[in-house]
């Protein structure tokens, strides 16, 4: 071999050494067009059994050990207690200033219409899809629905295209402020505002006087439920008044007030022993909620909760609004605010343990290159599918070590706080649907895995979850007949 030839050859070998392992990794990124999301991924079965074993049984009682999600619903034949009818459309609108904001409707607004409904009522809800070209579905976020009225396109349903409708039923539970947003194409749809708030009111209805705050950037522009101005709200001197504020946004929302408040829920699950908070904001992660309440001063003037950079003024109509109280530095921690409570299950007796572990490394999703996020060192299609059985305690740390803050969602079920970084929770049980979890946290917590089905549990910033930041839980022996892609083009991020 001449020097020259030697040369070649070794300058071949060193491509190959590259290109091959690239290509390797770039066809191992990519998912076919139509797939399932049982087949992403691996399973990991946190420790416990590899089967449901006997307890199968009583999920679906026709002993082939499987379950579709389709047959997750409720199942009372009885008429629905409240029928709202939402319409679907895309286009432009304008909000009060005249900004005009290229996005979707529902009944010809965003935010769509407010549902109420009250504890132990069974709510239907009729979506058509008038225009919106890429189809659309309803996610009710915080409520733990049957699996089959998640929402989710190509996991719980198809995807209902432009001249379709369909029926979401369920009965609403735990009282609390909820929201509701589109599962497909989530990050373009839910940022555009196919969203609205969703309360589910105590069974003697409300106990003060009650107010949603929903907070959505449109193109950069803020709102408080769809306003851009300070929102006012009547109350007379001495009133105490509920504000529910909803963060529809990708990123946190810090709340505060000119007077002292208290946190009564967070995520739909009310705080036990709330004292009174005084020059501390509150931060709501990206899709989750916290009520607050104020109460009107006695000398008859207002009081300002601030949302971000919207207004809340609660006071008698006449009184002047109080200057946007300054933003406080100092946070109210849920780690430790409030009184303990038994929680109801024993998160010392876990059944699974699973590790959520955020990353962050070069290289490719769906055969394009980036630095894309990594759940346990894997790279999406490739993370764990979290296998679960009925009745399982299951106790799970998420740790952050991307660089950024994630808020993680947790579908069809409410999990509690035990830790962050080693310190135990000392407060009130914190539950939650959304967790705020920042760079360099480490947060362990449990619950119990009591709804069958497969579900979401994802980074609310939905950008990070169109980009790969997604996995699934899912109980043992439960299947879909949905698809990710396929007729419906179902895309759930
Ligand atoms: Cu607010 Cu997976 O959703
Ligand atoms: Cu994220």
């Amino acid at each position: 071999m001449t020097k020259e030839r030697r040369r070649l050859l070794l300058a071949a070998v060193a491509t190959l050494a590259i290109v091959v392992p690239l290509a390797w990794l770039w066809q191992a990124s990519r998912m076919p067009g139509e797939y399932s999301v049982m087949e992403m991924g691996y399973a990991d079965y946190g420790g416990g059994p590899t089967s449901a074993g006997h307890d199968m049984g009583h999920l679906h009682g026709d002993g082939t050990g499987e379950m579709s999600v389709a047959d997750l619903v409720d199942h009372s034949t009885a008429p629905p207690d409240v029928v709202v009818d939402l319409v679907a459309r895309q286009g432009r609108f304008t909000l009060a200033s005249g900004q005009s904001v290229d996005g979707f409707t529902l009944n010809g607004s965003s935010p769509g219409p407010t549902i109420e409904v009250r504890q132990g009522q069974l709510l239907e809800v009729h979506l058509r899809n008038d225009d919106v070209d890429e189809g659309i579905t309803l996610h009710w976020h915080g409520v733990d629905v049957p699996n089959a009225e998640d929402g989710v396109a190509g996991v719980t349903q198809d995807a209902v295209l432009p001249g379709e409708d369909y029926t979401y039923r369920f009965v609403a539970g735990d009282p609390g402020t909820y929201w509701y947003h589109s599962h497909q194409v989530s990050h373009e749809q839910v940022r555009g505002g196919l969203l609205g708030a969703l309360v589910v009111l105590p069974r003697g209805g409300a106990e003060s006087e009650d107010v949603t705050a929903l907070v959505h950037t449109y193109g950069g522009t803020q709102t408080l439920n769809g306003e851009e101005q300070p929102v006012r709200v009547p109350a007379t001197p001495g009133q105490t008044v509920r504000v529910r504020a909803i963060d529809t946004d990708n990123t946190p929302l810090r709340v505060w007030a000119s007077a002292p408040y208290r946190v009564v829920a967070v995520d739909a699950r009310d705080v036990h022993g709330p004292t009174e908070v005084e020059g501390k904001a509150l931060t709501v992660a990206a899709g989750g909620r916290a009520d607050l309440e104020v109460t009107a001063p006695e000398d008859g003037s207002a009081v300002t909760v601030q949302l971000g950079a919207s207004s809340l003024v609660v006071g008698p109509r006449d009184a002047d609004a109080p200057p946007p109280p300054p933003e406080p530095a100092d946070e109210v921690d849920l780690l430790s605010y409030g009184s303990p409570a038994p929680l109801g299950f024993d998160p010392d007796h876990a059944d699974r343990r699973f590790d959520y572990s955020i990353g962050r490394r070069p290289g490719f999703v769906q055969g394009k290159p980036g630095i894309w996020w990594t759940i346990n060192g894997h790279m999406w299609p490739n993370v764990p599918m979290f296998m679960v059985a009925d009745g399982d305690v299951v106790r799970m740390t998420i740790d952050n070590h991307s660089g950024t803050l994630h808020p993680m969602h947790l579908h069809g079920h409410h999990a509690v706080v035990l830790s962050r970084n080693g310190v135990a929770a000392t407060g009130s049980p914190w539950w939650f649907d959304s967790l705020n979890v920042k760079n360099g946290e480490r947060y362990e917590i449990a619950f119990v895995a009591d709804n069958p089905g497969i579900w979401l549990d994802h980074c609310h910033n939905l950008q990070h979850a169109a980009d790969g930041l997604v996995a699934h839980l899912m109980y043992v022996g439960v299947t879909t007949p949905y698809r990710i892609g396929g007729h419906a083009a179902n895309h759930p991020e």
